[in-house]
C-alpha cells in the first residue's frame, strides 16, 4: 500500500489552498451573509483549470486523476464551501457525466466550454416529490419523434440561476419505471425553460440554489445522454462519483474547522494558560485529528478506487456518510472550543457549521448510503 501524494498531486493541493486562503477567504463572511455567489471566483477557478479537472485536455479538461481533485475540493471547502459545491457539481456531475456517457457532439458542444470553466453545468434530478425516492421522477419527456417535450418543476438545483447547461432527469415512459426514465441537456435560455425562486438556506449561503420550471420544452433529440431509457442508470453513476466530491467537501469543511480550533487554542488563554494546555481541549483536538485522518483515507480510497477503474459505488457511499458524520460533529466542537467567539460570524466556523449539515443531505442523505451500502454487505 502506498500512503505518499505525488509531486503533481502536492502542486494542485498547494496551488488549491493558496487560492482558498488568498482569493476566497477575504470576502467568504461577505458574500455568505448577502447570499451573494462567487462569479468572480468561480471565473478564476476555471482559469486555473479547477472545473474541468478530471476532464481530458481534448475537451479543455485538466486531465488531471480524482484524488488530484479530492485534494483541491479539500482545500477549497476548509474556506468557502460555497464556492467548492458549484466546483464539484461542475466537475462531478456534469463535466464528468458528460464525459463518461455523452455523444461525441454533446462534447464538442457542451463539455468543451464547462470544462474550461466558460459555463456553468447544472444536473437536475430532485423534485417536489422526488428526493432520495429518485425513481418517482414526475417531470416528463414525452418522445415526439425528433424531440422530447419537457414539462416539471425541479427543486434544490445548485447553480439554478447561473448555469448555462442543465442535465434534466425525467420520465419519458411511466409504465417502464426506472427504464423509461432519460436524461436529457437543456440549455438556458430554451423557450418554456423558467428559473424559479432562490433557496434562503441555512448554509452554503454563498451558492445557488433554485427552483426551476419547465413548460412545453423542446428538446431536440439529439441531446438525449445515452440509449433511451438509460437515464435512471445515468443518475445512479453520476451520483456514485458526485458522493466523492461532496465527501471531500465535508472533509475540508472538518479540517478548516479544525485548523481554526487548533489555532485558536494556541492564542486564547483561561486560568493562566493557553487552553490547548488543559487535557480537556487536548483531548478534543485529538479526537478531531483522528476522525479526520479516518474520512480522509476512506474519501482518497474511493477516489483511488475510481481513477483505477474498480467499483466505487460503495466505497463512495462509505466515504460520504462518514466525512459527513465527522463535519457535523467536530464543527460543532470547533465552535465549542471557540466559546463565545465561536457563535460570531468573524471567527468563520459558525459558518463551517452551517455549512457542514448539507454535506448530510444532498447528493444523497446519510440514509441513502446507507441504503446504499447495506446492500453492497448484503448482496450475497
Ligand atoms: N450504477 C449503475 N446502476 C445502478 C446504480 C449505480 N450506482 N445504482 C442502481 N443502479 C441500477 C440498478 O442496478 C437497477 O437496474 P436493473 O433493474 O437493471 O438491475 C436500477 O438502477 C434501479 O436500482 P434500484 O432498484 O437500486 O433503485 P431504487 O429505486 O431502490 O433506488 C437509491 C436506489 C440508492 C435509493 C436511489 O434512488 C438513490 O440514490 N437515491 C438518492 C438520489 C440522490 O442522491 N439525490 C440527490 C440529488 S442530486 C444533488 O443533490 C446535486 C446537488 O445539487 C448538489
Amino acid at each position: 500500500m502506498e500512503f505518499e501524494l505525488s509531486e503533481e498531486q502536492l502542486a494542485v493541493k498547494e496551488a488549491a489552498r493558496d487560492f482558498a486562503q488568498n482569493v476566497l477567504k477575504p470576502g467568504v463572511i461577505a458574500r455568505d451573509t448577502e447570499q451573494r455567489f462567487p462569479t468572480e471566483e468561480i471565473k478564476q477557478l476555471g482559469e486555473l483549470g479547477f472545473m474541468g479537472m478530471m476532464v481530458d485536455p481534448k475537451y479543455g479538461g485538466s486531465g488531471m486523476d480524482t484524488v488530484s481533485y479530492v485534494l483541491a475540493m479539500e482545500e477549497i471547502s476548509k474556506v468557502d464551501a460555497s464556492t467548492s459545491v458549484c466546483m464539484s457539481v461542475n466537475n462531478s456531475l456534469v463535466c464528468w457525466g458528460l464525459e463518461k456517457f455523452g455523444s461525441e457532439e454533446q462534447k464538442q458542444k457542451y463539455l468543451a466550454p464547462l470544462a474550461k470553466g466558460e459555463i456553468i453545468g447544472a444536473f437536475c434530478l430532485s423534485e417536489p416529490e422526488a428526493g432520495s425516492d429518485a425513481t418517482s421522477q414526475q417531470t416528463s419527456a414525452i418522445d415526439k419523434g425528433d424531440h422530447y417535450l419537457v414539462n416539471g418543476t425541479k427543486n434544490w438545483i445548485t447553480n439554478g440561476s447561473t448555469a448555462s447547461v442543465y442535465i434534466v432527469i425525467a420520465q419519458t415512459d411511466a409504465e417502464a419505471g426506472h427504464r423509461g426514465i432519460n436524461a436529457v441537456i437543456i440549455e438556458r435560455g430554451m423557450e418554456g425553460f423558467i428559473v424559479g425562486a432562490k433557496e434562503d438556506k441555512l448554509g452554503i449561503r454563498g451558492s445557488d440554489t433554485h427552483t426551476l420550471m419547465f413548460n412545453d420544452v423542446k428538446v431536440p433529440k439529439e441531446n438525449r445522454i445515452g440509449e433511451d431509457g438509460f437515464g435512471f442508470k445515468f443518475a445512479m453513476k453520476v451520483l456514485s462519483g458526485g458522493r466523492i466530491g461532496i465527501a471531500s467537501q465535508a472533509l475540508g469543511i472538518a479540517g478548516g474547522a479544525f485548523e481554526l480550533a487548533l489555532a485558536y487554542s494556541k492564542e486564547r488563554k483561561t486560568f493562566g494558560k493557553e487552553i490547548y494546555k488543559h487535557q480537556i481541549i487536548a483531548f478534543k483536538l485529538a479526537d478531531m485529528a483522528t476522525d479526520i485522518e479516518a474520512a480522509k483515507l476512506l474519501v482518497y480510497r474511493a477516489a483511488l478506487d475510481k481513477d483505477s477503474g474498480r467499483n466505487f459505488d460503495q466505497s463512495s457511499a462509505m466515504a460520504k456518510l462518514y466525512a459527513s458524520k465527522v463535519a457535523m460533529e467536530h464543527t460543532v466542537e470547533a465552535v465549542q472550543i471557540h466559546g463565545g467567539y465561536g457563535f460570531v460570524k468573524e471567527y468563520h466556523v459558525e459558518r463551517l457549521m452551517r455549512d457542514a449539515k448539507i454535506t448530510q443531505i444532498y447528493e444523497g442523505t446519510s440514509e441513502i448510503q446507507q441504503i446504499v451500502i447495506s446492500r453492497g454487505i448484503l448482496k450475497d
